[in-house]
C-alpha cells in the first residue's frame, strides 16, 4: 500500500464522518425547532373517521375543533373544480356585488354577504360554518316538512336571510356556491356532523330574555358598529356593507335563521363584538339572549310563513309565530324561558305520531 492510498482513505473516512455529523446535526436542529415552534399541523393528513371520534369526546378543546379544509389541499382539485370553487368563494364573501341590488349578474338579495352571517367565508368554527353542508344534504328538514338538497337549503338563506328570490338552480352560480360547499366539507364522512359546525349551542336562561337590559347590551358593545338605527354602514361603492344591518328593511326578514332567539344569541355570543370567538367570548350569556331578544324585537321584513313546519309537534321551542301543539304562549316561545317548552316537547314526543 502506498502513502498516496491511505491518504485517499483518509479522506474518504473523514467525507463520510462529515456527512454523518451534517445529518445528526440536521436532525437535532429539526428537533429543536419542533420543540421551539411545536408540531406542524398534519390535520388533513389523519383519517377523517378517527379525528371526529376523538373529537367527540372532548366538547371544549379547541385543538378538538375541525377546521376546514386547508388552502394547500386546493391544488389536488382539477383546474375546472378549483375555478368553480373559487368563484363560489367570492360569490360568499362579496354576495351583493354579484346578486345584491346593484349586482353585476343579477338583482336577488338585499345587500347583505353570505359572509356577514358565514364568517371568514363560511369557515369559522361556531361562526355559522358549512362544514357539515356536503355529508349531511339532501336532509329531511321540518321547517318544509320535505327532503331539501343544498340548492334549496342555499336558496332558503336567498329567500329569508337576504330577504330577496331564490337563484336559479340551473345558473353557473348556483353551480359555483355547490363546489364551495363540496370544498368546505373535504374530509368530513358522510353523515358526520363534525365539531364546531354550524351556530353555537348556547345554554338557556332560567328567565325570560330580556329586551330593554338587551338594549343596553345593544348600545355599549353593538352600536358603534352596527348604528343606532341597527341599519348598518354601507361600503364606499354603497354595493355592500361594512357593518351589516341587524333590523329594518335591509335586514334578513321573520323567516330567517337568525330570527329565531337560540340561532341569534348563539351566534352572537360566539362572534360578536367583532373580533370575538367561542373560546373568547365577550358577553355574558345573559348579554347574549338579551341583546338578541333587543335585535329581534324591532321592525324587520315580514315573511309569509304559512307553510313552514306543517307538523305541529315538529315546530322549534323558539319559533316565535302559532299555531303551536304545546299550551305555551307565543311570548313564551319568542324570549323564553325555553326550558319548560323543551321538557314539555320531550315528553309529548314520544305519545305522539311518528
Ligand atoms: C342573516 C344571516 C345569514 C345570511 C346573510 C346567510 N345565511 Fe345561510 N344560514 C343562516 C342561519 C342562521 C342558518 C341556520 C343555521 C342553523 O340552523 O344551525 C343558515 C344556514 C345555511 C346553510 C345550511 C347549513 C347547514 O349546515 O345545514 C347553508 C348551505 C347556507 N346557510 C347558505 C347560505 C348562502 C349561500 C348564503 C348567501 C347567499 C347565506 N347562507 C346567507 C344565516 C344566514
Ligand atoms: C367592531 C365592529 C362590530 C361590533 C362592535 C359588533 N359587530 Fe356585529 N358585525 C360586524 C361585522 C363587520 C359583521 C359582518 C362580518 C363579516 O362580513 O365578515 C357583523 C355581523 C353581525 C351579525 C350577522 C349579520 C347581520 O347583519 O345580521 C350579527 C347578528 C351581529 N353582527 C350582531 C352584533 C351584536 C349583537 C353586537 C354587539 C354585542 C355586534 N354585532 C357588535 C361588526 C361589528
Amino acid at each position: 500500500m502506498s502513502p498516496d492510498d491511505s491518504v485517499v482513505k483518509l479522506i474518504r473516512s473523514l467525507k463520510l464522518l462529515v456527512t454523518l455529523l451534517g445529518v445528526v446535526l440536521g436532525l437535532l436542529l429539526i428537533l429543536l425547532l419542533i420543540l421551539l415552534f411545536g408540531v406542524p399541523e398534519f390535520d388533513l393528513a389523519q383519517p377523517p373517521g378517527k379525528k371526529l371520534a376523538e373529537m367527540k369526546s372532548v366538547n371544549a378543546d379547541r385543538h378538538m375543533m375541525w377546521k376546514g379544509p386547508s388552502e394547500k389541499d386546493i391544488s389536488k382539485l382539477s383546474p375546472t373544480e378549483q375555478q368553480m370553487v373559487g368563484y363560489g368563494k367570492e360569490l360568499i364573501v362579496h354576495t351583493a356585488d354579484y346578486l345584491g341590488p346593484k349586482g353585476s349578474v343579477k338583482h336577488l338579495s338585499n345587500g347583505m354577504n353570505c359572509q356577514n352571517c358565514h364568517l371568514d367565508a363560511g369557515g369559522k368554527p361556531w361562526g355559522n360554518n358549512y362544514f357539515a353542508v356536503q355529508a349531511t344534504y339532501p336532509k329531511f328538514r321540518a321547517r318544509s316538512g320535505k327532503i331539501e338538497t343544498q340548492a334549496k337549503r342555499i336558496n332558503d338563506c336567498f329567500e329569508r336571510s337576504l330577504n330577496g328570490e331564490s337563484l336559479n338552480e340551473q345558473s353557473n352560480e348556483m353551480a359555483a356556491l355547490l363546489a364551495y360547499m363540496k370544498w368546505m366539507g373535504t374530509g368530513v364522512p358522510a353523515k358526520q356532523v363534525p365539531e364546531g359546525s354550524g351556530i353555537y349551542k348556547i345554554h338557556d336562561l332560567d328567565r325570560a330574555a330580556d329586551p330593554v337590559a338587551g338594549k343596553a347590551v345593544y348600545e355599549q358593545k353593538c352600536q358603534s358598529c352596527h348604528q343606532p338605527t341597527g341599519e348598518g354602514v354601507m361600503a364606499p361603492d354603497e354595493k355592500s356593507y361594512l357593518f351589516p344591518p341587524l333590523w329594518g328593511k335591509h335586514s334578513y326578514n321573520t323567516g330567517a335563521g337568525l330570527f329565531r332567539m337560540s340561532n341569534l344569541a348563539g351566534y352572537v355570543k360566539a362572534n360578536m363584538p367583532l373580533g370575538a370567538s367561542y373560546d373568547a367570548p365577550q358577553l355574558t350569556d345573559e348579554q347574549a339572549w338579551d341583546v338578541a331578544a333587543f335585535i329581534n324585537s324591532m321592525p324587520r321584513p315580514q315573511k309569509d310563513l304559512s307553510n313552514d313546519w306543517p307538523d305541529l309537534v315538529s315546530k322549534p321551542f323558539d319559533h316565535p309565530f302559532g299555531p303551536y301543539a304545546d299550551p305555551f304562549p307565543v311570548k313564551q316561545h319568542k324570549y323564553g324561558p325555553f326550558t319548560p317548552i323543551k321538557d314539555w316537547q320531550k315528553q309529548h314526543k314520544n305519545s305522539n305520531t311518528r
